[in-house]
């Protein structure tokens, strides 16, 4: 086995020692950063190994490098990368070795097809007060309890289903999902495929769905994730207005009679990231026009669990019998994000062939994973775990708006609509709402203010921020809420 990458040299100096072209690969290595100070050395023993030759010839090498100053020894320790190394002579380079990084000036340049433009930002969980509004609160999960699961998975692994095969996702996995979705969601006649998150099957839905120049409709706030990956595949987006109860249905007819769309984004439960939630009288205008005009709708059901009133509306997938509805579900917010696991459920006719592209990318899904989750599905501890959080974060909105209604009284401008579910409140705060996000980053306070949320910025009324309630205690809740105060507006 290699455990460190030399190359002898062949060419010239052929008739120097073995042993010392060997010091001469390990030199370079050392030169080239592949081993750095401090750090071991493959054993004598090990190395002759791979390069097939004598022990003593490795240890003749590595001794040659002790005495110049590259390499430390110390007994029983071996070897080691020495931690000062000896100035590096310009003068020993030995030419026939490849082109060397640390000398060369003359970069490649790469030719770049396509870019995601979108800036990677510093995640909103490294401030001290986090109001990013879809931010669980991680150190509720139960971590031990699902170690065992884990822990179950790999006690009795599914030895047959680690192999290539099976991409729509784990079948026992599935299951799990397909009945969770049958009884809690009403989602019946679905084909399941597992994704990583909802990013993923943003992706790829619009890499099967979209070709340059079609038309896309979204919520004119929306969530910009998604826009980026209808744009990637050339979708020109088309905004559509929103009312309290959900897009304006009336605009979309003029946008359909106007532009030939092909695809609907939709958030119906709590949208995104105005929390209001899509009347059923909408749905059902919003489904007849979809049939009518052989437009595909994608319904991102990001946060359905989390809600607090009475039932939650069925999703409008529950609703489908033509099939039109690609309905995504993430476990980014029931779990964690770094969970990586997400749902696509939809028509077969569709699934297939998102399978089928989806290899191109990953032709495998996360066995282990999806068998721990599977696992703790049947044992019923991811239901518990949701009843547990959602009491929680029902406390917690009910913490926010009591301490927001205070401000209120106070004389501070401070306008916001009860959301019956979901992780974050819309508030209106009169005015400078980018200006107050600026300012109270400052003070370690990390929330968005409207403008983050429109696909056209010039519908920017600076009016309002998005808090969110779910992510973070009472306590540090109140502390960020009272650093947030003095930068909030009187009420004129
Ligand atoms: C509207 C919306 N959809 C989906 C997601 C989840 O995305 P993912 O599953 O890729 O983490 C989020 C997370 O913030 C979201 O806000």
């Amino acid at each position: 086995m290699k455990t460190l990458n030399l190359t002898l040299d062949s060419s010239s100096n052929s008739g120097s020692k073995l042993y010392l072209k060997i010091a001469q690969a390990i030199r370079h290595s050392i030169e080239e950063s592949h081993v750095t100070a401090g750090e071991k050395l493959p054993s004598a023993r090990t190395l002759a190994a791979q390069l097939d030759v004598n022990r003593h010839t490795i240890m003749a090498a590595y001794n040659e490098l002790v005495a110049q100053g590259w390499v430390e020894t110390q007994q029983r320790l071996g070897y080691r990368v020495a931690e000062n190394l000896p100035i590096y002579s310009s003068k020993n380079t030995n030419k026939s070795l490849p082109l060397s990084k640390s000398t060369c000036t003359d970069k490649h340049q790469w030719r770049l097809i396509k870019e995601n433009h979108k800036e990677v930002s510093e995640p909103a969980s490294r401030s001290p007060f986090n109001f990013a509004g879809g931010n669980p609160d991680i150190d509720l999960f139960p971590f031990k309890e699902f170690k065992s699961f884990m822990n179950e998975a790999l006690n009795r692994p599914a030895i047959e289903d680690l192999n290539y095969g099976d991409q729509n996702g784990f079948k026992p996995f599935i299951k799990e999902v397909s009945t969770y979705l049958r009884r809690v969601r009403s989602i019946t006649d679905k084909e399941i495929v597992v994704v990583n998150g909802t990013q993923e099957a943003l992706y790829i839905i619009s890499q099967v769905l979209i070709k340059t120049g079609d038309k896309v409709a979204v919520e004119s706030l929306g969530y910009q994730p998604a826009w980026s990956a209808f744009e990637s595949a050339g979708a020109q987006l088309i905004s559509v207005n929103q009312t309290d109860d959900g897009i304006d249905v009336e605009h979309f007819k003029t946008l359909i009679e106007q532009n030939n769309i092909r695809l609907l984004y939709l958030t119906p439960l709590h949208q995104y990231p105005t929390t209001t939630t899509l009347s059923m009288s909408k749905r059902k205008v919003i489904y007849q026009l979809a049939q009518q005009h052989n437009i595909a709708i994608i319904e991102d059901d990001y946060d359905h669990e989390f809600h607090y009133n009475s039932q939650p509306l069925a999703p409008m997938a529950a609703n489908d019998p033509s099939g039109l509805v690609i309905y995504l579900s993430s476990f980014s917010k029931i779990m964690f994000p770094g969970v990586r696991l997400g749902i696509i459920a939809v028509d077969k006719s569709l699934s297939t062939h998102l399978v089928n592209y989806r290899t191109l990318i990953n032709h495998k899904v996360n066995v282990l994973l999806q068998d721990a989750v599977a696992r703790w599905m049947k044992d019923g501890g991811f239901e518990r775990h949701l009843r547990k959080s959602t009491r929680l974060y029902k406390k917690r909105r009910q913490y926010m708006i009591d301490q927001l209604n205070e401000f209120s009284d106070e004389g501070l401008h401070v306008e916001f609509s009860i959301p019956a579910g979901g992780m974050a409140l819309w508030v209106n705060i009169g005015k400078n709402a980018k200006k107050v996000e600026q300012q109270v980053k400052q003070n370690g306070i990390f929330l968005l203010a409207e403008h983050a949320f429109h696909l056209n910025k010039s519908n920017d009324q600076d009016k309002y921020i998005r808090l969110g309630f779910a992510g973070q205690s009472e306590e540090k809740m109140r502390e960020g809420l009272l650093l947030l105060k003095p930068f909030l507006n009187k009420s004129e």
